[in-house]
């Protein structure tokens, strides 16, 4: 016990917003001043609510008395927090070895309150490597991990040489907080005061004591935590983000306002950051400073489908135009204007700078695009395709594409039937749509672009998207659908997006070049490719010519 450091002296006086109880327990705000009223949980001025309260009160009081049913229906799906954080805390004040009851602390949360919370450690390679990015510090430099979980990152910086008393962190789970702190003093004999049980979004924005800027922040941080929405739009309006309110994004402005000039900035951060157009806000941002790595990790978390990939930045807008990338444990340089000049800013790194050379050949071309000339609509989503879809025709039955009838220009037959009463399923496009007399089918789940002109008032299922150009439009279906179906344009579509899903806002992305469309009266891939000034190679990849 005598070996322990002070961990529990902030857990116990942690507050909480009236906005966050009322969110975490799904009533309004009003029902909380009630409850604060009616004394069943604790308010201090200036501070909020004390958590430990609110943690009663979801223990004892909770579903026992006041709350209401959806209330209980989220909490039933979790874990007991209150239990599991007393347990946790008790073992580790008790002088149980940290990292083992970390282990039992993360295996123990709910799959839900795990994503809820963001509550994923980065492992310990991953942690070193970010780090070695960062030159070595010197003995006054200071070093934060705004949301430190179990302080991986802190034990890294502190092998790194940053010394205990240069760093910082933050964590609303007193939990982590407890973790963080001892692993500290168990690493260093240094008894931490500065390992913080706050929500550091909300410390930013309300941010007042000047000192509490950090020559190096690194972190990995929660990634589309549900943020209440009021919340969202404050933060998100606070530090200059308000197109994707994501957690990732709000802690990148968020550590980025807290970073000194001159100071390193690393995050790791799930793939839709650097791609996606929700995030697009955050990456213009991201390159207006001196970018100085980008990493692909692959697939780190175990029950997480994203990619994990990182940035490193260094707060100064002197100009450094090369980046260096790194993926597959291959090395290559980009140019930082390739992806400022990509659409929507997209930092498409795992792309070398030979393909990039294409894909600005490709941009350069005077060029129009999907957006706003076309409209776009979800095959059918019946909810149960076992329930409703026969292989055979039926009384009051409709033929249904699906993904796998869709070829390159051409159809196959029509594999599935559903009842013709669209009341029953959950989503259904506008039939006007479905009944054009002339649209665009395309498979929606695809590492290639596979479009087919439909003049047949075809119905289709989800796997199957669809749009139709508007009127005024200067090409046809046709030529969209051949153009769209290349080799090149998939090529493109690859490079730019890498994914399987063929979604309606990266099609809005791809250049359709206008002076050689318009030139042309019979289409051919070969032509636009020589347009291009660009070849393609026998393994299938295009490079400039010459
Ligand atoms: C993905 S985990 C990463 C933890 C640690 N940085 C690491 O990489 O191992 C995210 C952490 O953020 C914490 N967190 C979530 N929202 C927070 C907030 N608003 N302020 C501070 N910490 C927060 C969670 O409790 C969790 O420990």
């Amino acid at each position: 016990m005598g070996q322990q450091a002070d961990l529990f002296e902030d857990s116990q006086y942690i507050a909480m917003r009236i906005a966050e109880v009322a969110y975490r327990l799904n009533v309004s705000e009003a029902s909380v001043r009630n409850w604060v009223k009616a004394g069943y949980l604790q308010h201090r001025d200036g501070i909020g609510i004390v958590r430990q309260s609110f943690e009663n009160f979801c223990h004892n009081v909770a579903g026992k008395e006041k709350l209401v049913s959806r209330a209980n229906k989220s909490r039933s799906s979790q874990h007991d927090h209150v239990e599991l954080s007393s347990k946790i805390l008790a073992r580790l004040q008790a002088g149980e070895a940290v990292l083992p009851l970390t282990e039992i602390y993360q295996n123990s949360l709910s799959d839900s309150y795990r994503n809820k919370e963001g509550i994923y450690y980065t492992p310990p390679d991953i942690c070193r490597v970010l780090l070695a990015d960062i030159a070595l510090p010197a003995s006054h430099k200071t070093f934060c991990d705004p949301c430190c979980g179990s302080g991986n990152f802190i034990i890294e910086a502190i092998h790194r040489g940053f010394l205990p008393q240069n760093i910082y962190a933050y964590d609303s789970d007193p939990v982590a907080v407890a973790l963080t702190k001892q692993r500290i003093f168990a690493e260093t004999g240094y008894k931490s005061d500065t390992i913080f049980c706050r929500d550091f979004l909300e410390d930013t924005v309300s941010f007042r004591d000047e000192s509490l800027f950090f020559d190096v922040i690194v972190t990995n941080p929660p990634w589309g935590k549900k943020i209440q929405h009021i919340e969202k739009e404050k933060y998100g309006k606070l530090l200059g983000e308000s197109r994707n309110l994501d957690s990732a994004a709000l802690f990148f402005f968020a550590a980025l306002q807290r970073l000194k000039e001159g100071g390193f900035l690393a995050l790791l951060l799930p793939e839709a950051f650097f791609k996606i157009a929700a995030f697009q806000n955050a990456r213009q941002k991201l390159l207006e400073y001196k970018l100085l790595g980008l990493r692909d990790f692959g697939r780190p978390f175990k029950k997480i489908m994203t990619r994990a990939q990182s940035f490193c930045l260094e707060k100064n807008k002197n100009r450094l135009r090369k980046v260096l990338c790194s993926v597959n444990n291959t090395s290559f340089t980009r140019q930082k204007s390739s992806f400022v000049n990509n659409p929507a800013a997209i930092i498409n790194f795992s792309v070398d700078s030979a393909d990039e050379q294409v894909l600005a050949a490709i941009f350069s071309k005077p060029y129009v695009t999907l957006e706003r000339n076309a409209q776009w609509g979800l095959g059918i989503v019946t909810g149960n395709n076992k329930k409703f879809c026969r292989s055979e025709p039926f009384e009051n039955s409709i033929p249904v594409y699906k993904g796998t009838d869709i070829y390159k220009g051409h159809s196959h037959k029509v594999t599935n039937f559903i009842p013709d009463d669209f009341s029953l399923y959950q989503q259904v496009a506008p039939i006007a749509l479905f009944e054009a007399e002339e649209k665009l089918l395309y498979r929606f789940i695809s590492s290639e672009l596979v479009f087919y002109r439909d003049t047949e008032q075809a119905y289709c299922l989800n796997s199957v998207n669809m749009v139709k150009l508007l009127s005024g439009f200067p090409f046809s279906h046709s030529l969209i659908a051949k153009v769209f179906n290349t080799d090149l344009y998939s090529w493109i579509f690859k490079k730019l997006f890498n994914t399987h899903k063929v979604l309606r806002s990266d099609l809005e992305k791809l250049p359709l070049p206008i002076e050689f469309l318009k030139s042309k009266n019979s289409f051919s891939e070969s032509e636009l490719i020589e347009y291009f000034n660009i070849g393609k190679q026998d393994n299938g990849t295009f490079r400039i010519k010459g």
